[in-house]
């Protein structure tokens, strides 16, 4: 299948690659010179493009933009110690991307579009790779519906692309959480663990006021008691406490994080010991306070591995123990970041090149 798939690429002329400074780069902003655009038309995916990146034209009746079918990925190229350039587990985007279009009633991918229009469009974009340390180019496949008609049912007609940005470290220093005990950001059985655009957009008011209030980001707590903690902002969040990795539980109200799953492979190699249960603010905070809790930390694709210096409870700000050499946040962060950049042999089968 992989050989047969026709794309048809239509590259710039007028490159923007002068206007990257790698040593500069704003999570977001400025966009690599191509994307790939598919249209779901008449039930199934028409022939792939490559275009140079710009606006798409829509309808005001769009769907996605009344009633929310709208979903995306977010993933990473990272420049190789060769030179080369390679993808970290394309294929679990992939499978993600596809539960999120089921969850919203929305056409799956065929692998082949997304895998080689994927490896087509950053090969194509290859320069745009930074060669930083921390650096990489940040990939963005996203999903819309894009009937333009005011009827509330599922769109006929879809749009899939992917754009990438180069981006460096999205965090530049540990972080000040809160947790957050008023506003809810997903409930059990709905759509917390698809990645979906309404659940950014409800996560928009809380956090900004986590941010009015002095913190960076905000832990989620379950729907019904506001006890047990959920994940962070755009992060999967993991803490050691007696010496074991813990972490929530995945569930229908968590996103099932690559970054997450990537942590607790490698941490399972290492012999660390490893609980995936239900975790309550209050054993974290009394854990800290009883000196058993060393770490804590987010893991996510855009934020790499986010050590926290501060967690927010009930009122009061709560300080993490400095990171060290042997935290297993930094080891962890150092492990991946080899593995990425093909410093470290790739054991678990992670990376695709382009
Ligand atoms: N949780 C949410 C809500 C996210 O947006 C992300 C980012 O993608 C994550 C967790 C971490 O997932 P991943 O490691 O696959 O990037
Ligand atoms: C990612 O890590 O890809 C994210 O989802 C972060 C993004 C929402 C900024």
């Amino acid at each position: 299948m992989l050989d047969t798939l026709a794309i048809d690429v239509q590259p710039t002329t007028a490159s923007r690659l002068t206007e990257l400074d790698p040593a500069n780069m704003e999570f977001g902003k400025l966009f690599a010179d191509h994307m790939l655009s598919v249209e779901f038309t008449g039930g199934e995916w028409q022939q792939p493009r490559i275009v140079p990146y710009g606006p798409l034209a829509i309808s005001p009746a769009n769907s996605a933009i009344h009633y929310g079918q709208a979903i995306f990925e977010g993933m990473k190229a990272y420049r190789q110690a060769d030179g080369s350039v390679a993808l970290f587990r394309p294929l679990d985007n992939w499978r993600r991307l596809n539960a999120s279009a089921e969850r919203m009633a929305m056409p799956t991918i065929p692998e082949d579009i997304f895998m080689q229009g994927l490896r087509e469009l950053v090969k194509l974009d290859a320069a745009w790779v930074p060669n930083i340390a921390g650096s990489s180019l940040y990939i963005r496949p996203f999903m819309f519906a894009t009937d333009g008609a005011l009827g509330v049912r599922p769109s006929e007609t879809y749009h899939f692309g992917i754009i990438t940005c180069p981006v460096s470290a999205f965090f530049t220093k540990p972080v000040r959480v809160r947790f957050e005990q008023q506003y809810v950001r997903a409930a059990p059985g709905g759509a917390g663990y698809a990645k979906n655009a309404g659940n950014y957009g409800a996560a928009m008011l809380p956090s900004k006021l986590a941010q009015q209030a002095g913190y960076h980001q905000l832990i989620w707590t379950d729907a019904s008691e506001h006890q047990y903690v959920e994940e962070s902002g755009a992060m999967n969040v993991m803490f050691v406490l007696d010496g074991k990795l813990i972490t929530p539980e995945l569930s229908t109200s968590i996103l099932d994080g690559i970054t997450r799953r990537s942590v607790l492979e490698l941490a399972r190699t290492w012999g660390v010991p490893v609980e995936e249960r239900r975790v309550s603010s209050r054993e974290i905070i009394e854990g800290l306070a009883a000196g058993r809790l060393t770490e804590a930390f987010g893991v996510g694709t855009a934020a790499t591995i986010a050590p926290i210096a501060t967690m927010g409870y009930e009122g009061r700000d709560h300080d993490l123990p400095a990171l060290t050499d042997t935290s297993f946040a930094r080891r962890v962060g150092a492990a991946l970041e080899a593995i990425r950049t093909g410093h470290a042999a790739d054991a678990h089968g992670w990376m695709v090149a382009v």
